[in-house]
């Protein structure tokens, strides 16, 4: 007998709708970043050209929601807060970032007990990401 184990089709990936499903919430997260007037202070830290960054943290929420480590194979390990260290992030950019991830959540998951789950981990990932006090 084998231990138990999360079966694939019980990861908040699978949940979730798979690839496209990621790949389509990653794209309004990031259209939002780019319109919204209460995220501009983290818009104008990425690059003009938000392509490269969707494809990032689309490969990232990929493993992180239990589906393909497409981010690990590529880059290797993830070290999110070393590589956010060149940004200043406060408590004012968490909360923008959230906000984004919080809207195309509501537009993207229907199920409220799933969206309310990863609203939860990844505010605790946005608020780890903090390295200002501000
Ligand atoms: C707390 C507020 C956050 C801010 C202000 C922020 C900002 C940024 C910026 C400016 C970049 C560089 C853009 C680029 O390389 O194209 C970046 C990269 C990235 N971010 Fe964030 N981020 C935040 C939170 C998060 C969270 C919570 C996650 C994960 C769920 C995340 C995942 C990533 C990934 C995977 C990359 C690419 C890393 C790399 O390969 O260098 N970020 N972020």
């Amino acid at each position: 007998m084998s231990e138990p184990t999360q079966t694939p089709d019980t990861t908040p990936y699978a949940m979730l709708g798979g690839e496209p499903a990621v790949r389509a919430l990653v794209k309004r997260f990031y259209e939002l970043m780019d319109t919204l007037p209460e995220s501009y202070a983290i818009r104008k830290l990425h690059p003009q050209d938000l392509s490269g960054s969707e494809d990032k943290l689309f490969m990232f929420l990929s493993g992180w929601l239990g589906g393909p480590q497409l981010f690990v194979e590529k880059f290797g390990h993830p070290r999110l807060r070393a590589r956010h260290l060149p940004f200043s992030i406060g408590g004012e950019e968490a909360a923008q970032w959230m906000l984004c991830m919080r809207q195309a959540m509501a537009e993207h998951i229907a199920d409220d007990a799933l969206r309310g789950r990863l609203d939860k981990a990844l505010t605790d990932l946005a608020e780890f990401m903090r390295n200002q006090g501000g």
